[in-house]
């Protein structure tokens, strides 16, 4: 039985690292682990210019723990009137790494996200040119659309018609939820991949609602039925390139999860890597961690693979603290209802 399990240092493709007292509450649990993060930029308001994505950066290099070395790996915020020359100086001068489409509305802080799609073409066209990755959050927001059919519908309606207009766009589909986005990603070809969370790879929505109702798994896109989730662990556990670990952790403070309108997301960052390693064990495919968390990222974006390494350790259930203190309030830590046997080794 393997107890021992030495990969090279994983990177988070899909991160909310807010900003302020958050900010410096939350970044030490991701720099732990993690080496690199796309760092989302739903911030209010937004992080929309290069130049916002700049002073973002210097926030995020000055909150850093004390010798880390993490790099942020930053994003714009594309909204109706994005320039794309600001979009392509941001990415040839280095500064950002992906530009990230909200539809309007459809979840939280996406209020200045795209409402008509062809009024960001050419924001698209110049990407396909410089070859910039698109992180696309994957879901209609048409209110007679059903919550939990919003990502399929996106795909058919919304994302392969921007595909096929835009030969060369290089996509993200990030944190899928369904069978169709799994199916859609592995068959999509070189410009295409999908990141993939802790919550969707563990839990469904029944998880969620059944015998009361959990807020601290409430995130968008929603836990769906039961069925999708094995083959989301499949794609994961496949070995395919084209899929890779956006923990898309999101902190909120406890008091507007446990509300009577909950915030979305799960505050994940400190126990993903343990959450990984189990779900992983539990699918035979414990040799294919170390392509899902730190070599397909790398590789989709034109990065090398860390070059440290870390080591995780199967022993007595870890401690999962129930909040981990912030200036901005406590923040509850993703908890999956079951004992973690595996620990990012000191
Ligand atoms: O659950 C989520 N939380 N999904 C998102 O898309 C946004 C995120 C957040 O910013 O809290
Ligand atoms: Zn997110």
């Amino acid at each position: 039985m393997t107890t021992r399990l030495t990969i090279a240092r994983p990177d988070d493709w899909h991160l909310h690292l807010r900003d302020g007292a958050m900010m410096e509450g939350v970044l030490p649990h991701t720099t732990a682990h993690f080496a690199r993060a796309i760092i989302m930029p739903n911030l209010v308001p937004p992080v929309v210019t290069g130049d916002d994505a700049a002073a973002y950066r210097d926030r995020i290099l000055a909150a850093l723990p004390e010798g880390s070395d993490f790099r942020p790996l930053m994003t714009l915020y594309l909204t109706e009137t994005t320039d794309p020359a600001d979009v392509r100086k941001a990415a040839a001068d280095g500064l950002i790494s992906a530009v990230k489409l909200y539809p309007a509305g459809a979840t939280t802080n996406s209020a200045s996200g795209v409402r008509d799609f062809d009024r960001v073409r050419a924001v698209f066209e110049a990407m396909a040119e410089i070859g910039l990755p698109l992180c696309v959050h994957g879901e209609v927001t048409r209110p007679e659309i059903d919550i939990f059919d919003r990502e399929a519908v996106f795909i058919d309606e919304v994302l392969d018609p921007i595909r096929r207009a835009t030969p060369g766009l290089r996509v993200v589909m990030e944190h899928i939820t369904t069978a169709e986005a799994a199916a859609y990603a592995a068959a999509g070809g070189d410009d295409l991949a999908a990141t993939i969370t802790v919550q969707h790879l563990m839990l469904d929505r029944n998880d969620m609602l059944v015998g009361g109702m959990r807020p601290h798994y409430y995130c968008l896109p929603i836990l769906k039925r039961g069925t999708h989730r094995p083959k989301l662990v499949e794609a994961a556990t496949s070995g395919s390139p084209q899929f890779f670990l956006g923990t898309d952790s999101a902190p909120h403070p406890q008091h507007r999860k446990e509300a009577e309108c909950c915030a979305a997301g799960c505050f994940t960052a400190p126990v993903a890597l343990s959450c990984l390693a189990a779900v992983f064990e539990e699918a035979g495919a414990l040799d294919r961690l170390e392509g899902f968390t730190s070599q397909h990222g790398p590789e989709f974006y034109g990065l090398p693979v860390n070059p440290e390494k870390i080591t995780l350790e199967k022993g007595d259930p870890i401690d999962i603290p129930a909040t981990v203190e912030t200036g901005a309030g406590p923040v509850a830590v993703f908890n999956p209802g079951r004992p973690l046997h595996w620990r990012v080794a000191p």
